[in-house]
């Protein structure tokens, strides 16, 4: 099936679909996204994901119309591409008009979706475990918001990849480690899980919270408590959550190992539980 794109009202093949020049998603950065994974053709969890979209829409103060139609999108590409695994990307930009910062009160939304195939992570890499490097925390202030205004982001995850990692560890001034720059972070420290609390340092995941309930469910002793540079140092184990990876163990931060170099139990049976919460969701596998 064609990998198909949404834009404002109309589906269409991806290459077909163009936006204005003028659009301040492209100039600025003004807009909003979010990333849903299908497994099996069915959406996981796409009700938070807009969530997420709403409550990012009113800090940034989009009109909340213009996320009304996002779940027949969702449903649409869906059902249309006939994809197995998949993704779902949404964007919603403030619209198109002559370029100047202070956004006009007239101006129509632009609304995107596409869906493309998800070529899953390779098993290896969940048997021997990622590599990650610190990055400076360079970010704005909202993190929780979900916009496309993402250098920092992008600049960080293009040196870590150039070294072969997955993701970066993102550290702020005070050594602080706070995400990735497309997952979450957690690691285990004297036993107890831990990953930074919700609020505007952080993006507050999808897999994140599913994760948390998972250990919940596990009966593992988490805190949602941030954890330091320094403290990485006597983790016993670090992991990244988001859509793709769902819970990526890391065994390796600069040039220091974590715990014993492999990945570790924890992981491993967050893992076998985010993707049981999948299942019973999702009615796949
Ligand atoms: N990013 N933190 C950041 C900064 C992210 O960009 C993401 C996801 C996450 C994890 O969120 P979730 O579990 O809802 O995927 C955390 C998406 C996948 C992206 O930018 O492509």
């Amino acid at each position: 099936m064609p990998e198909l794109a949404y834009l404002n009202g109309e589906y269409l093949p991806i290459e077909s679909a163009k936006v204005s020049v003028e659009d301040r998603g492209m100039q600025f950065g003004d807009s909003l996204y979010e990333v849903v994974r299908l497994y099996d053709g069915v959406p996981f969890r796409a009700r938070e994901h807009l969530e997420r979209m709403r409550a990012g829409a009113e800090v940034v103060d989009l009109p909340p119309d213009a996320l009304s139609g996002l779940p027949t999108v969702i449903e649409e590409l869906a059902g249309r591409s006939q994809m197995a695994d998949a993704f779902v990307y949404l964007q919603v930009t403030r619209g198109a008009c002559p370029r100047i910062h202070a956004a006009p009160d007239e101006i129509e939304p632009t609304i995107i979706g596409t869906v493309r195939p998800f070529d899953r992570l390779p098993k290896r890499l969940y048997r021997k475990g990622a590599t990650a490097y610190t990055e400076p925390d360079i970010r704005w202030g909202r993190r929780d918001v979900k916009a496309t205004t993402l250098l920092p982001n992008i600049l960080a995850a293009t040196r870590v990849q150039k070294k072969g990692g997955y993701d970066a560890v993102f550290v702020e001034d005070d050594g602080t480690v706070t995400e990735g720059t497309v997952s979450n972070l957690f690691a285990v420290i004297d036993g107890v899980i831990r990953t930074h609390p919700v609020g505007p340092r952080i993006l507050a995941g999808v897999t994140r919270a599913a994760v948390v309930e998972a250990a919940e469910h596990l009966e593992l002793p988490l805190r949602e408590e941030a954890f330091t540079r320094e403290e990485l140092r006597v983790a016993s184990e670090l992991f990244f959550t988001n859509t793709y990876c769902e819970v990526l163990p890391v065994v390796r931060v600069d040039d220091a190992e974590i715990g014993t170099g492999e990945p570790g139990p924890l992981a491993r049976d967050l893992l076998g539980a985010f993707r049981e919460i999948v299942q019973r969701e999702t009615g796949t596998g």
